[in-house]
């Protein structure tokens, strides 16, 4: 099998953790590393977190760098509850056996796309952009060498969930999202407005529960949690599960709907830090060089879920 090459930039986090669960079953990836960023809880726990999550899943192969502790020019911020004050949810922090591998997540994005072919090392980023940004401002040929750049950020027409007009990632770092949107990178964006369909019904997680795994058993846990949240915060019964999607695209494309469009992002206001304006119309010019999701197969994504935990 050719598989693809894959750096997973993430801050774990419930649906991060899901994430991994997924990218860690799938033999179709050649997990490059696994770095992590400051953004739902701070980077020391979110490092740690990623390591949790990787010594569960077997995956002691697949190194785990630490990166940035803040955003680019923003107070950081956290979305512990959501999370948890450690960040998965009901799972119980333990020290993992494994350290992270020495060296600055940033560094090591450089070196690895670098080293490699052009075009053939993909990224999923589930956190604030502020890594990938600053990789960027270390090697700006970094853009041209990197395959797809599949992120979970955005707000459109759903609103936002962290504001009213934006959404958690974007608006945590918006100056490194708009940075990278504006570097050339081939950036697929699964916002809201797609992610919102990717639902842990009650169905979805009795059929992860069923499954036995510890893959498993650590996705629904995670899906759980989310669950009790988003019922007293926001009065939903099915939380939505965001940042699978774009792992989901990069192993079955046609689980997703894209539109070609330019996207900018607000880093002035502070009404609407974050938004994205997404542009659809290449009269309006700009071209259009981005991808945004405009609806998700979420069946699908999560019988592909339950594939690779299985
Ligand atoms: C995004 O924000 C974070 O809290 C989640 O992990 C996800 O990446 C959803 O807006
Ligand atoms: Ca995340």
């Amino acid at each position: 099998m050719n598989r693809q090459s894959l750096i997973i930039d993430c801050d774990p986090g419930v649906d991060d953790a899901v994430a991994l669960m997924l990218a860690f079953g799938a033999g179709e990836f050649e997990l490059l590393a696994v770095t992590a960023v400051g953004g739902n809880v701070p980077v020391e726990k979110t490092a740690r977190n990623a390591r949790m999550l990787r010594q569960i899943a077997g995956r002691g192969d697949v190194p785990v760098f630490a990166g940035a502790d803040r955003p680019l020019r923003r107070e950081p911020a956290g979305a512990g509850e959501f999370h948890g004050a450690e960040g998965l949810g009901d799972l119980t922090p333990f020290e993992p056996d494994a350290p992270c591998t020495e060296g600055h997540a940033v560094d090591a994005i450089v070196e690895r796309v670098m080293a490699r072919p052009e075009g053939s090392v993909a990224m999923a980023v589930m956190g604030p952009l502020t890594n990938l940004a600053l990789a960027l401002r270390r090697e700006p040929a970094l853009a041209a060498r990197l395959g797809p750049v599949a992120v979970m950020g955005g707000a459109r027409s759903e609103g936002g969930n962290i504001t009213a007009s934006a959404e958690f990632n974007i608006w945590a770092d918006p100056d490194a999202a708009a940075e990278v949107l504006a570097s050339g990178c081939d950036v697929v964006l699964f916002g809201l407005d797609a992610t919102h369909q990717v639902r842990a019904t009650e169905g979805r997680i009795a059929t992860l529960e069923g499954l036995g795994t510890a893959k498993a058993d650590t996705a629904a846990s995670m899906m759980r949690f989310s669950q009790r949240i988003e019922r007293e915060i926001v009065g939903w019964d099915a939380p939505p599960v965001h940042d699978p999607c774009p792992v989901a695209w990069l192993l079955r494309p046609g689980l997703f709907e894209l539109a070609s469009c330019r996207i900018q992002v607000e880093t002035e206001s502070e009404l609407t830090r974050g938004h994205t304006a997404v542009e659809f119309r290449e009269e309006m010019g700009g071209g259009l060089p981005h991808r945004w999701a405009t609806s998700a197969d979420a069946d699908g994504v999560f019988a592909l879920i339950a594939e690779k935990c299985a």
